[in-house]
């Protein structure tokens, strides 16, 4: 079976995050990401939060998989022939320096449609054009800019970054899906065109729902919010809603038998309306089926916590997953909170290939997350990351055709890293 985007060549010169998380995903789908780093320090990911000394940090190999690597000085004479060259053979070049950093390099989008129209510029910045257009932004500036940090956390509380790397990895995902439609629409229009993604925008596009909030309440309080049964006044924008579902369905999350000593023995649980009846049953409050003041979602939300501290004096009596299993036969929607022991240990994420072991030739074998879209017709696989400048040689004598005493010359100009020895793998 052949991989999705076989045949497409991308120039990678991304780092750290944001970019990383776009290009490996088109290189799982199959498309050859040829990585360019500095030589001598490459993506300075490499060597962060190094578990293990002199080796490729976990945030390096996590976010290069299925790449090749290819060390390049941008700023010197030679260096710039080599990136020309490759910006007239690949399809994509993916970025995401500082504003400014590509055009400084010479790489700007008039000469590089105008030396390859097929090409596409793919960028990620942290804000589009604006106030705040030259800044440099990581995770937690787009999160809090983007309105994630303001409706996060509890209404009595500072506001709260989330764990979910939303504003690089999810900008990464936008991208990605952004240069590969740009690649289908090049197959119409037989040119490349620029796809820019701001991080702001990004996390921004992923809370929309409390956008949405922002608008309803000129109309009046948000009902499904706990702070509305508790007769807490609105404030004029979207509140902190704790652990409160977002969907109009009163969801929180509950303690589960063993919380007092394990920190994840919790249930998410929904008292979806079409389920109330079995709710009660299962809680041991039939009459709640029937009594006016229970009986209607509407007339629910005044009592959210007492019901929910009702359903919790149910669920602390049993642990998380027997909980699920009593709940799931009645379609009630819960979810265990599963901690990163829980799921790297999990069979079912294993064999999906969510989850997969890699091996690497100097930290051995690791546990990474592999591709999380699955193709019915193009299988990924996942392979390790490249060592820097693992292909600097086979990139530029097989992508780009220079001869031996060319690639001599431009090492010996040191435009170029060469990597000197592999473990044996
Ligand atoms: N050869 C020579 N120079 C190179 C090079 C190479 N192969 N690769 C990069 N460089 C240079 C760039 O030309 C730039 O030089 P300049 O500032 O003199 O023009 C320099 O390295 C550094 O680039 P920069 O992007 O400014 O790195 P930084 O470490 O200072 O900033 C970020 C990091 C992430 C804050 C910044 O890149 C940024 O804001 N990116 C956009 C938003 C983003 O993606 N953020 C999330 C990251 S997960």
């Amino acid at each position: 079976m052949s991989k999705a985007l076989e045949g497409v060549k991308i120039l990678d010169f991304t780092h750290v995050q944001s970019g990383p998380t776009s290009t490996q995903l088109l290189a799982w789908f199959g498309a050859d990401v040829i990585k360019v780093e500095r030589p001598g320090a490459g993506d300075a990911t490499r060597a962060q939060l190094q578990d293990v000394p002199d080796v490729d940090s976990l945030y390096f190999t996590m976010l290069n998989h299925n790449k090749r690597s290819i060390t390049l000085d941008s700023k010197t004479a030679k260096g710039k022939d080599v990136l020309w060259r490759l910006v007239k053979e690949c399809d994509v070049l993916v970025e995401n320096f500082a504003p400014g950093a590509l055009a400084r390099m010479g790489l700007t989008w008039e000469k590089i449609h105008e030396a390859n129209p097929r090409m596409i510029l793919a960028s990620v910045k942290g804000f589009g054009p604006g106030r705040y257009e030259d800044c440099k932004v990581y995770e937690n500036v787009a999160q809090c800019a983007g309105g994630s940090a303001s409706t996060t956390g509890f209404r009595d509380g500072i506001p709260m970054v989330t764990g979910a790397q939303i504003g690089d990895s999810g900008t990464g995902l936008h991208l990605a899906l952004g240069i590969v439609t740009a690649l289908f629409h090049r197959t119409v229009t037989g040119l490349g065109q620029k796809v820019d993604c701001a991080m702001q925008d990004s996390v921004l596009n992923l809370c929309r729902v409390k956008l949405r909030d922002q608008q309803r309440l000129d109309h009046g309080p948000l009902t499904e919010y706990s702070q509305f049964g508790e007769g807490i006044p609105f404030g004029d924008s979207t509140p902190r809603a704790g652990n409160d579902s977002g969907g109009g369905q009163p969801g929180r999350i509950l303690k589960c038998k063993g919380w007092e000593h394990d920190p994840n023995a919790y249930l998410y649980f929904i008292t979806q309306a079409a389920v109330w009846a079995p709710i009660c049953d299962i809680i041991g409050e039939p009459d709640w089926k029937t009594d006016p003041g229970y009986a209607t979602p509407k007339a629910r939300l005044p009592h959210l916590n007492e019901i929910f501290t009702r359903i919790e004096a149910w669920t602390m009596k049993h642990d998380k997953f027997e909980a699920m299993d009593i709940l799931n036969a009645y379609d009630i929607p819960c979810g265990p909170i599963l901690s990163m022991k829980e799921i790297a240990a999990d069979e079912s994420l294993r064999k999906t290939g969510t989850i997969v072991e890699v091996e690497h030739p100097t930290r051995g074998t690791y546990l990474t997350v592999g591709n999380p879209i699955k193709l019915s017709a193009s299988p990924s696989e996942v392979t390790r990351s490249p060592l820097l400048g693992e292909h600097t040689d086979e990139i530029l004598r097989s992508v780009l055709k220079y001869t031996d005493a060319e690639v001599d010359e431009i090492a010996n100009s040191g435009a170029v890293g060469r990597i000197e020895k592999i473990a044996a793998e």
